[in-house]
Formats: structure tokens, C-alpha cells, sequence
């Protein structure tokens, strides 16, 4: 596992500079998901694709920038799943962007996810690590990743995320968002789920959603790299998510680039989520 934190660690400071100084057009091509990549999104996958291939303790990668899985060693423990560069289309807007990791041991079967990290691309560099029961906050000093604390949630936080097209929510998703409004909550969505995750994990709690919708009724983000990699990390860190009707921990993806409806908070919004969706 130290091995692939290493390699993560200097997939983030290329990856990094990489955001800082090169080209940031769009590319002739689509990805799996038929989002038109950015050749920095080309770039950082093939970053994290080198780094990872000199990590002889992994076996098989998947990309959010490919199409098909990438076996390395046949023989090796640990599959990796990954969304170089996330949020990607805030560059042009000098938004804050990410990296996100899901480490599975066996096979990317959801009860294989074993650790998870992130990174934050934004006035500085940050590093979140969940593994063996701690999540792990770094951040990037002078070329190295320095440990500055653990991450834990508390029972209920301030802010709220609330993501998809409003005008194809459902009435009760509608009704729950605007209900945490009237209950103080405060709006935190900048449209790049890692800063917008990050942001609540640091803050202490609050509710970030992505719900499945009219027009997505899967919703938008992916299971593998996205969405099961922060439920991991938000249930580590105290917190707990759920896609409205299950854990996200207990369901598998059917094909590698599958989404889901995704809720990641405090134990105290996602009960609210949970009660809300049940119903329905
Ligand atoms: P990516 O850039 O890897 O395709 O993912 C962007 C994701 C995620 O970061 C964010 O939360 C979500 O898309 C934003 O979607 P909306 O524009 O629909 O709010
Ligand atoms: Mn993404
Ligand atoms: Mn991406």
C-alpha cells in the first residue's frame, strides 16, 4: 500500500504542475462517458498510468479517460481505479481541481475497496489517505507530502452541496434541499466534487448530493473512482453516505464506468436522506 501512496503522491506533484503551465485545449476525442476530454485530461491519465506502472503491487487499473481496464501484473494484489483530473472543466476558470483513487484488494468488487485518497489542486496542494480505519490529511510542502491531521466528521455540519440540474430534481429532493435551507444551512458548490467534498470534511459535516434525476436518473458520477472512493472516506471519517436507497458499499458497478445517485454528509444529514428517500 505504501508503494501505491508513493506512486499517488507523485502522480499529484506532475499532476500539479502540469495544471500550472501547460496547454489546456479540448482534444479532438470523447471519453467512456462521452465527455470531450481536455488534453490535460489525456495527460494527467497517462501521468497516473506511468506512475502506477512502477508499482509492481498492482495488478489492473481503470481510467475515467479509458475505455477498457489496463492489466500490469497478472500476479499483483491491488486494482486501482481513477479520475485523473476531476472537475477538469473549472481549469478554464481557475477553479479548484482533484485526483481521486479507489485501491481495491482482488478485484473491483465494492467489499475489495480497501483504501481510498484524493488530492486538491487549489491555492495549495492537498492529499487525503483513508486506510485501516484513519483518514489522513497532507499537505504538499517544498516536494513533499507532510501529514498535518486526521480527518474526523462531526454528528452535523453547516453547508450543503447540492448538485445536479434543479430543474430535473425530483419535487422530494427539492423539498429536502430547501428544507436544510430553512434549517441554516449554507450553499458550498463550486461544481468540482473534490473541493466541494473536501470543503465539508474540513468544515466538519454538511451534505453533498448528486442525485439521480429526470434527464439522470443514475445520476452523473461514476461509481468506481468517484462515488465509492468518497463513501469510503466519509464513512471512515465518522460520516456516511448512501444512494438514497443503499449503502454504496454493499453495491457492485455491472460494468466499470457506471454511475449512481450519490449522498456523502454527516450522520445527521444522511439520516435526513435516507428518511426522505425511503419514503418515496
Ligand atoms: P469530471 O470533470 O471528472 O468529468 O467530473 C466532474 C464532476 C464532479 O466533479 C462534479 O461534482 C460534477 O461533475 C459537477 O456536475 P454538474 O456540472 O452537473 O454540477
Ligand atoms: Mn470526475
Ligand atoms: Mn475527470
Amino acid at each position: 500500500m505504501k508503494e501505491i501512496l508513493n506512486a499517488i503522491e507523485r502522480a499529484a506533484i506532475r499532476i500539479r504542475e502540469e495544471i500550472d503551465t501547460k496547454d489546456i485545449g479540448y482534444s479532438q476525442q470523447q471519453n467512456a462517458t462521452g465527455d470531450t476530454q481536455l488534453q490535460l485530461d489525456i495527460k494527467c491519465d497517462l501521468v497516473c498510468e506511468e506512475e502506477f506502472s512502477k508499482a509492481a503491487t498492482i495488478n489492473t487499473i481503470v481510467s475515467e479517460e479509458q475505455a477498457h481496464k489496463v492489466v500490469m501484473n497478472t500476479a499483483s494484489q491491488y486494482f486501482v481505479a481513477f479520475d485523473p483530473l476531476d472537475g477538469s472543466s473549472l481549469i478554464d476558470v481557475n477553479l479548484s481541481v482533484g485526483s481521486i483513487f479507489g485501491i481495491y484488494d482482488g478485484s473491483f468488487d465494492v467489499k475489495d475497496l480497501v483504501a481510498a485518497c484524493y488530492v486538491v489542486y487549489g491555492p495549495r496542494t492537498e492529499l487525503v489517505f483513508a486506510y485501516e480505519g484513519v483518514v489522513k490529511f497532507y499537505l504538499l510542502q517544498n516536494g513533499e507530502f507532510e501529514f498535518v491531521k486526521n480527518i474526523t466528521l462531526d454528528e452535523k455540519g453547516k453547508l450543503t452541496a447540492p448538485g445536479g440540474t434543479q430543474q430535473n430534481w425530483a419535487a422530494y429532493h427539492k423539498e429536502m434541499i430547501d428544507g436544510l435551507f430553512q434549517e441554516g444551512y449554507r450553499l458550498r458548490y463550486s461544481g468540482g466534487m473534490v473541493p466541494d467534498l473536501h470543503q465539508i470534511l474540513l468544515k466538519g459535516g454538511g451534505l453533498f448530493s448528486y442525485p439521480g434525476t429526470s434527464d439522470k436518473p443514475d445520476g452523473k458520477l461514476r461509481m468506481l473512482y468517484e462515488a465509492l472512493p468518497f463513501a469510503f472516506i466519509f464513512t471512515m471519517a465518522g460520516g456516511d453516505q448512501t444512494d438514497g436507497k443503499n449503502d454504496l458499499l454493499t453495491v457492485d458497478a455491472k460494468y466499470i464506468h457506471d454511475t449512481t445517485p450519490c449522498f456523502f454528509g454527516s450522520k445527521y444529514e444522511i439520516a435526513r436522506v435516507k428518511d426522505v428517500y425511503a419514503r418515496q
